[in-house]
C-alpha cells in the first residue's frame, strides 16, 4: 500500500446475519478496534438491507467510527422495481460505500457492465463511494485472459465518469476462483493484478486518478494472509467475505499491520 492512500478494509456480509446478530457483531467489533486502528485504516461493513437501519443506529449512538456500507442498489431514483432499493434510500441511512458489480451479482443475478456503470454513476450522484468489483474466472485465468477481462470491466464500469470522481472511487479486484474457496491469490499475483487494474484506471482517467484511487484485493482474505497481501504496493485494502462474519477475525484483519 502506498503511503498516500489510506487502506479500506471492508466486510461484505453477503446474505448472513439478521438485525439482532448484526447489532451484536458491531458491538463486539467496537470493543476490539481502537483509535489507532481507525487512524491507520478506514473500516466499512456491508450488512444486508434489513440490518442497515439497526446498524446505523448503533454506530451513531455509540459513536463507532466504522463506516456503513451496502452490498448493491438499483440505479433509478424510484419507481416500479419490486424488491429493489434506490441509492437515495441508502444515502438517507448515512451509507458511505456501496459495492457495485460483485461477481455474485454478475453471475447469479445477470448484472452486466452497462447496468453496473449506471449504478456506479447513481451511487456517485448521491455522494456515496462505489466499490466497483472486477475479477476473472478460473477458465479466463487459465486461458491467459485475466487481464483482458479486468481491463474491459474497468473501461465499461467507468465509462462517462469524470476523472475527479474516478479518483475518489474504490475498485475491488476479486478473482472469482478465490471467493469463498480458501484459495487466495499469492501476494505476488494479487499485486500484479492490482497494479494492472491501476494501469487501466490511468488509461481511462489519467495518472493522477490512477495514483489516488484505492484498489482492494478480495478472495479468501483471512487473518493469516492479510498482512502479506495488504503490504503490497498496489493493494490498498481488502474486501472480506467469510472472515468478516466473525468480529475477532475481522478485527485481526484490520490490525494486519501489527502481525
Ligand atoms: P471470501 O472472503 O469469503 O472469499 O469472499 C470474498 C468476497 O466475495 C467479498 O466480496
Amino acid at each position: 500500500m502506498a503511503a498516500s492512500r489510506k487502506p479500506l478494509i471492508s466486510g461484505n456480509w453477503k446474505m448472513h446475519m439478521n438485525h439482532f446478530e448484526a447489532i451484536q457483531i458491531v458491538q463486539t467489533l467496537s470493543y476490539q478496534l481502537d483509535e489507532n486502528d481507525y487512524g491507520a485504516c478506514d473500516v466499512s461493513i456491508h450488512p444486508p438491507f434489513t440490518d442497515l437501519r439497526s446498524v446505523q443506529t448503533v454506530l451513531e449512538s455509540d459513536r463507532i467510527p466504522v463506516l456503513l456500507g451496502a452490498q448493491h442498489c438499483h440505479f433509478e431514483e424510484k419507481g416500479a422495481f419490486t424488491g429493489e432499493v434506490s441509492p437515495g434510500m441508502l444515502e438517507k441511512l448515512n451509507v458511505k460505500y456501496v459495492i457495485v458489480g460483485h461477481s455474485e451479482r454478475r453471475e447469479v443475478f445477470g448484472e452486466e457492465d452497462e447496468m453496473i456503470n449506471a449504478k456506479v454513476k447513481a451511487v456517485l450522484k448521491h455522494s456515496m463511494t462505489p466499490i466497483l468489483c472486477v475479477g476473472e474466472t478460473i477458465e479466463e485465468r487459465e486461458a491467459d485472459k485475466a487481464q483482458e477481462k479486468i481491463q474491459s470491466q474497468i473501461q465499461n464500469g467507468l465509462k462517462g465518469i469524470g476523472k475527479e470522481r474516478i479518483s475518489s472511487m474504490v475498485i475491488a479486484y476479486e478473482p472469482i476462483w478465490a471467493i469463498g474457496t480458501g484459495m487466495t491469490a499469492t501476494p505476488a499475483d494479487a499485486q500484479e493484478m492490482c497494479a494492472f487494474a491501476r494501469g487501466c484506471v490511468k488509461d481511462v482517467a489519467g495518472n493522477a486518478a490512477g495514483d489516488t484511487i484505492r484498489i482492494q484485493y478480495g478472495g479468501s482474505v483471512k487473518p493469516v494472509n492479510a498482512a502479506e497481501l495488504l503490504t503490497q504496493e498496489d493493494i490498498d485494502g481488502a474486501l472480506v467475505g467469510g472472515a468478516s462474519l466473525d468480529a475477532e477475525n475481522f478485527s485481526r484483519i484490520v490490525k494486519y499491520r501489527l502481525h
